[in-house]
């Protein structure tokens, strides 16, 4: 039964708080957990459905996953060793998961059967099919969208792959596949993606190799027959959960939030950067380094925002926050004008049309041409609408959070698939001072 909520205008959004942890090292933490020697202990560990999707693989397969008291260990078999689970692998919403978790399987001999919710099986698999097809993962049937059965192989060759599409998802696929493999693998991307995986490679104990090119391409090479040792992992706070909080801030007058122990890594910060570009007052305190990735406290005051080009480079470090960014683009003054989002497309929805039409929906002038979104702000914002979110939590959030700065109330049809990143965001918001009902 989809589950309809209402923002309505509010007064102030204040206070200190923490966000859940960071879903992508979440994601990363239980499988190198899975893959390593002996036991890994991951305090922090995002506690939302997409990552529990991954825990429940990585213990059909055979790692085992105990938790007690905020505290995650994960049992790892070793590089090669996880085994044939008994039925279908359900992912539910998480593209990031099971798209892993096919690399994973690359390097073992045994068949297993990959499933998820509508979204999961709407969404592109051949992305990372094709590059593991080349190292020996064999696809049953012609499909390149769940559900679908795949059977690895101990004999998994290395690649050298130049992505064509700028994804940690496929380059993390390749890497993870590429521990197994004899000799190195090398993943080329056109433009940084987010580099948890290779930091947390290291930190297990990998062979990594990270080489900046000249022409701003990116290639990473990973040595196989690789041994992980398990270790002690701290999950730091999600910086695309915070973006609701800080954008909630920033469109609600008299607003200072504080968000402590958010991750800092600058291959996630781009939301952070455009947001200053702006005008916003959004402040890093006392930046720190936790478990090889940066993690500060973002200090967030509302305040009059102008509207801005976002570059396409910069798509890759702010790739899950253009919904939110578009909310707040909304209260700006001028025109905001976001390049190259064609990845948007591809995501838990089509969020280019997602947004666009969410907007529209609110009193907003918004349109798409062809991969750009463009807002035209004018400090105010209507509200009044209800709009779609087309089973994608971050399209929830986004609207939501709109509500809170708009004149009239706004309702979003489905809150369901919050729980897929940030349960507990209508309550941690509420108790921050946000009319949610
Ligand atoms: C993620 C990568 C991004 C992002 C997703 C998480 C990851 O997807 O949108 O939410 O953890 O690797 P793509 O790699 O498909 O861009």
């Amino acid at each position: 039964m989809p589950q309809p909520l209402t923002a309505s205008r509010s007064a102030r959004i204040s206070g200190r708080v923490r966000v859940p942890g960071d879903k992508s090292i979440s994601h990363r933490a239980l499988i190198l957990g899975a893959l390593a020697t002996g036991r890994t202990r991951i305090t922090g560990l995002l506690e939302a459905e997409d990552v529990m999707a991954t825990a429940g693989a990585v213990m059909a397969l055979g790692a085992e996953v105990t938790h007690n008291d905020g505290v995650f260990e994960v049992l790892g078999q070793g590089v090669g060793g996880l085994r044939a689970p008994r039925g279908p692998l359900d992912f539910g919403n998480s593209g990031t998961s099971s798209r892993l978790m096919l690399g994973v399987v690359a390097g073992h001999d045994i068949r297993v059967e990959f499933t998820g919710d509508a979204s999961l099986c709407h969404r592109p698999m051949g992305r990372v099919l094709r590059p593991l097809t080349t190292m020996g993962l064999q696809v049953e049937g012609e499909g390149e969208t769940f559900p679908l059965a795949v059977r690895g192989t101990l004999d998994i060759l290395p690649i050298a792959y130049d992505l064509p599409v700028p994804s940690a998802q496929v380059k993390s696929s390749i890497l993870l596949a590429g521990l197994h493999a004899p000799g190195r693998t090398t993943v080329v991307e056109p433009l940084a993606t987010r580099d948890h995986t290779e930091r947390m490679l290291a930190f297990f104990g990998a062979e990594l190799k990270v080489e900046d090119r000249a022409d701003g391409t990116r290639a990473v090479t990973v040595c196989g027959d690789a041994e992980l040792a398990g270790a002690r992992f701290a999950v730091p706070g999600d910086p695309s959960s915070a973006a609701f909080i800080v954008a909630a801030a920033l469109i609600c007058p008299g607003s200072e939030v504080v968000i402590e122990n958010v991750l800092m890594n600058p291959t996630r910060t781009g939301f952070f950067e455009t947001l200053r570009e702006m005008g916003a007052d959004v402040a890093l305190l006392d930046l720190r380094d936790e478990g090889g990735e940066p993690v500060g406290d973002l200090r967030v005051k509302a305040g009059a925002l102008k509207g801005v080009r976002v570059p396409p480079g910069r798509a890759p470090s702010m790739i899950d926050e253009y919904p939110v960014l578009a909310v707040v683009a909304a209260f700006a003054e001028g025109e905001t004008r976001m390049e190259g989002l064609a990845e948007l497309k591809v995501k838990e929805s089509d969020r280019l049309a997602a947004t666009a039409a969410g907007l529209e929906a609110c009193g907003v002038v918004a349109h798409v041409e062809g991969d750009d979104l463009i807002v035209e702000g004018t400090g105010t914002v209507k509200g009044g609408g209800r709009v779609e979110t087309h089973m994608d939590h971050r399209i929830a959030m986004a609207f939501l959070t709109l509500g809170l700065g708009a004149e009239e109330p706004v309702t979003v049809d489905d809150v369901g698939m919050i729980a897929t990143s940030f349960p507990g965001f209508a309550g941690l918001m509420t108790e921050l001072g946000a009319s949610l009902a």
